[in-house]
């Protein structure tokens, strides 16, 4: 078997790489050239554990090429994934431009019978738009080439996708037909063995399926902030109302950490865009414009506190940020809270020093010299006023208060991801300030 992926982004790149993995036959393509030419040489343009390797490998056993041509790459090919990016437009709704123009070259340069799978989350009803972007072409050329669509949106994880894409919950694909299903189920059959299950359905199910995923992960996101935040008004500690509900199986103990909001590429474009859909159809979505809504609300808490512990006089004052990607395991900075709180930091006349494992490079393009960037997490801390602990690394976990006490200027830490025993840091001379619970 062989397969294209179009678009070599978060995505298309691990999506490509991990088919490779099973033994067949990838072509990745890209517009952009440089991307491309790296790429041949393994050198990845994203952080994500575990790719770059993945990467080399298939690269070196020849199941993985990369190509500048669409043509070319899906000669002989069985099956196109359009992978590539579906920005937010001015309104909030997918910009499917690039989606649109992908199959437009299919459509102009296919020469035999593929199935076309949009991988790219999209709005229920682009499928419907990519079969007649193609058919327009074969009948600009008088081609008459039978072709199926399919869609297949990915559940993967930023920091995980790896781990996720070869060992998934579930394989959700849309199709129209059986013949599209008998080639997506041999596509997949390397990943289903173990009971992973592949779900078949129509196809605006598979693509409302993807929508209604990251729309609950965002509820319970929201849920358990709003609820972290009614906690400190009447003396509870979210993190033991998280274990009290989460140990209801109904409920389940997953994605129910309080925290400084959800950031990242998918939920918050994802929750806007299925709003939006809602909308067109006159169906307003009520619960999901209030998740948007605390979740904007969760991301200035943390500066709240701050506020609040220096009596709204933060002018002069120096604060020392672990943590900058949207969560660990990536150098993304989409909607992520540290950009907010940073932001709010700097209007009030605050000093910001940040460190991050890998998001430095990311920050500077952000916030340039606005702030300074430390080499270790120990770097920022110096005269520090506060640190404020924003996306829970693994290396943030057990910090050296002796150290830190000789440091910092002022001792309180301001727990974003609840990742520290409260007790502890008091006992070590902290104040400390989490999110939901007591100080
Ligand atoms: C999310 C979904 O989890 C994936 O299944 C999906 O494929 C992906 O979006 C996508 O649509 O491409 P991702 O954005 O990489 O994946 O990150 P998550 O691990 O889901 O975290 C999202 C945000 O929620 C982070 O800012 C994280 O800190 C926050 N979060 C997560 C919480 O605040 N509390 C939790 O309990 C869990």
């Amino acid at each position: 078997m062989k397969i294209s992926i179009v678009g070599t982004g978060y995505v298309g790149l691990v999506t490509g790489t991990c088919f490779a993995e099973t033994g067949i036959n990838v072509t990745c393509v890209d517009i952009d050239e440089n991307k491309i030419k790296n790429l041949k040489q393994a050198i990845i343009p994203i952080y994500e554990p575990g790719l770059e390797t993945l990467v080399k490998k298939n690269l070196e056993k020849q199941r993985l090429s990369f190509t500048t041509s669409l043509k070319d790459s899906i000669d002989q090919t069985d099956v196109v994934f359009i992978a590539v990016g579906t920005p937010p437009g001015e309104d909030g709704s997918a910009d499917l431009s690039h989606v649109l123009n992908v199959a437009r070259e299919i459509g102009k340069n296919m020469t035999h019978h593929l199935v076309v799978v949009t991988k790219s989350t999209v709005p229920i009803g682009t499928s419907v738009k990519v079969k007649a972007a193609i058919r327009d072409e074969l009948e600009k050329r008088g081609a008459q080439i039978p072709f199926d669509v399919a869609s297949n949106p990915e559940f993967l994880k930023e920091g995980n996708a790896i781990e996720d894409f070869l060992k998934p919950d579930r394989i959700v694909v849309g199709v129209e037909n059986e013949k599209a299903q008998s080639i997506m189920s041999k596509l997949y059959k390397p990943f289903v063995l173990n009971n992973h299950p592949i779900l078949f359905m129509d196809i605006p199910s598979a693509e409302l399926t993807k929508y209604a995923a990251n729309a609950m992960l965002a509820t319970k996101i929201s849920f358990i902030n709003d609820i972290a935040n009614l906690c400190e008004l009447v003396g509870a500690d979210i993190n033991m109302v998280r274990k009290g509900i989460g140990t209801d199986s109904r409920i389940g103990n997953k994605f129910i950490y309080a925290g400084a909001g959800y950031g990242g590429s998918c939920f918050p474009k994802d929750v806007k865009a299925i709003i939006k859909t809602a909308e067109k159809n006159n169906y307003p979505l009520r619960l999901l414009q209030a998740v948007e809504a605390i979740n904007d609300d969760q991301k200035k808490v943390l500066v709240n506190k701050v506020k609040n512990h220096f009596k709204d006089d933060l002018k002069g004052k120096t604060f020392a940020i672990w943590g900058l990607a949207f969560k660990p395991n990536t150098d993304d900075m989409r909607e992520a809270p540290s950009r907010v709180i940073i932001r709010h930091l700097l209007d009030a006349g605050a000093k910001v020093n940040a460190y991050d494992p890998v998001a430095t490079h990311e920050a500077q393009t952000i916030f340039g010299d606005e702030i300074t960037y430390g080499k270790d997490p120990y770097d920022v801390l110096i005269e520090a006023d506060a640190l404020l602990l924003v996306t829970e690394w693994p290396e943030f976990r057990m910090p050296n208060f002796k150290v830190m006490e000789k440091l910092m200027k002022s001792k309180v830490i301001f727990d974003g991801r609840n990742i520290y025993d409260p007790m502890e840091i008091n006992e070590n001379g902290f104040d400390y300030y989490g999110i939901g619970r007591k100080s």
